[in-house]
């Protein structure tokens, strides 16, 4: 079983996508942290994200292993993966990881859950289910600088504000996957909702989507 769950920053897709791989015991897989890995290594070399070829040639060589620095939730690292993920050599150079990671899921498990921009519409369109996930911009930068600070961060509201504003500009008007839903995507709009309303709401949607077919009365013969 394959879960893509896509949407902009901060509208509640990993805490989201993290319970429901614990739930139904599949893997789990940030694709957000392979594009701020490219864009943590492409600045530790020196190089500008906007480098096609430097950006291209580190997302090549890029392993699972690359996630697991420290540094990558930090926001000077999420501007530049918003840069090198508008790189379409780039996002070619990872697509075989993530397919990789959907269709032969590690740790012997029998599907995987993958949140990110395009899952629904490049990465996975075979997908059991596809979820858009997202919120007003208000309750996005709510929640980022609340969650910034709870890492001990510092955290200016207006500045979150317009650091979210240039990240989803870039990341819905760039050409190659733009983030936009699936045609097929069930749409959750999280503004009004705490991550226990969402999670129920999203596991809903997948019992919905993965049910058998009826073998009821009316089902046909
Ligand atoms: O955690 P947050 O939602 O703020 O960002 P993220 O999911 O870690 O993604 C960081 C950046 O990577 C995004 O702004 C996108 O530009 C890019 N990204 C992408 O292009 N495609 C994906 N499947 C995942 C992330």
């Amino acid at each position: 079983m394959i879960i893509a769950i896509d949407g902009p920053s901060a509208a509640g897709k990993g805490t989201l996508a993290r319970r429901l791989a614990e739930a139904l015991d599949l893997a789990y897989l940030d694709t957000g942290l392979l594009y701020r890995a490219v864009a943590a290594k492409v600045l530790e070399s020196g190089a500008d994200p906007d480098d096609a070829e430097a950006a291209a040639r580190t997302a090549a060589a890029l392993a699972l292993d690359d996630l697991a620095r420290p540094d990558l939730r930090d926001e000077r690292i999420a501007q530049a993966a918003s840069r090198v993920a508008a790189i379409p050599e780039v996002r070619t150079a990872l697509l075989d990881l993530q397919r990789r990671f959907a269709h032969t899921p590690p740790g012997g498990k029998r599907g995987a859950v993958l949140d990110g921009r395009d899952i629904g519409t490049v990465v996975c369109p075979e997908a059991d289910v596809k979820l858009f996930v997202t919120a007003s911009p208000e309750a996005r930068a709510r929640r980022r600088h609340k969650e910034l600070l709870a890492r001990g961060e510092t955290s200016i509201y207006p500045r979150v504000v317009a650091e979210m504003r240039a990240r989803d500009a870039r990341d819905s008007a760039r050409a190659t996957a733009p983030l936009k839903p699936a045609a097929d995507a069930v749409v959750l709009d999280t503004s009004e909702m705490d991550p226990d309303a969402v999670f129920r709401a999203a596991m809903d949607i997948i019992a919905a989507r993965t049910a058998p077919p009826s073998s009821g009365p009316d089902a046909a013969p």
